[in-house]
């Protein structure tokens, strides 16, 4: 499964860096909401975990934040870099291997923006997060609203971890993206057994710049969450 995501990620990733800025779900959706959990970046060291193309890198950079990102794609960590060259340190690394290059308790801040749903296995990874933590840093993660994944993929075992796929078409020409629906418990669990407590839970609805560009996903969202934020601090 890894490397359908890689592959899939590889072939959007100059579409996705292009698109990045303004795309609804992103731009006026998830962005607005996991950069409100984040709060205060001044100073501080931040981790941008699964980077993609380096946009709340960028973001992070421009309010004053030591940023350090990764992810398991080649071209997006280069995507990063070229988004924000000579500043920031990027470098190819995969969210549910242990983070080598990376020394304990070196950040006050981890991003985790809308990659979770490609693990398998969230303990190691949370593990990971902990340990590169200082005491008290914050962990964020954006990710698919579990009860929206369960309704999308026509699940019919709420309590299972699957395997399921969709098409997208929002980055050039159609994509079969893989990943991993859950319930709710899977999310939380994971993360309380293992260093943190729960701060937040937000269910996000879209910014009104959304509507400009998608009304009916607008509309669809202020009745329905697609994501869910959650930020947990370091016990
Ligand atoms: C939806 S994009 C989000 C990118 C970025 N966080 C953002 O919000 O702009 C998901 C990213 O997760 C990365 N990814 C998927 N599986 C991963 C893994 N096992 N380890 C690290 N990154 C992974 C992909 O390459 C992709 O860049």
């Amino acid at each position: 499964m890894k490397h359908k995501i890689l592959e899939a990620y590889e072939t959007i990733a100059y579409n996705y860096d292009n698109l990045i800025d303004h795309k609804p779900h992103n731009a006026y959706y998830d962005r607005p909401s996991t950069l409100a959990l984040l709060g205060e970046v001044k100073d501080k060291d931040v981790l941008d975990a699964a980077c993609g193309p380096g946009k709340y890198a960028e973001i992070l950079l421009a309010q004053g934040a030591r940023v350090t990102g990764f992810d398991l794609s080649p071209t997006m960590v280069q995507l990063a870099q070229k988004r924000n060259p000579e500043k920031g340190t990027f470098f190819i690394q995969d969210l549910s291997e242990p983070f080598i290059p990376i020394k304990t308790a070196s950040f006050d801040k981890i991003v985790c923006a809308l990659a979770m749903g490609y693990i398998e296995n969230w303990d190691n990874t949370i593990q990971e997060f902990c340990r590169v933590l200082r005491p008290k840093g914050e962990l964020v993660i954006s990710t698919q609203h579990p009860f929206f994944d369960y309704q999308y993929y026509t699940s019919d075992q709420y309590f299972a971890l699957e395997n399921v796929s969709c098409v997208w078409n929002g980055f050039g020409k159609p994509i079969e993206m893989h990943t991993y629906r859950r319930p709710l418990q899977e999310y939380i669990i994971p993360i309380v057994n293992n260093g943190f407590y729960i701060d937040q839970l937000t269910e996000p609805k879209p910014v009104e710049a959304f509507k400009i560009l998608d009304a009916k996903h607008y509309e669809e969202l202020n009745d329905f969450p697609s994501f869910m934020g959650i930020k947990a601090i370091k016990r």
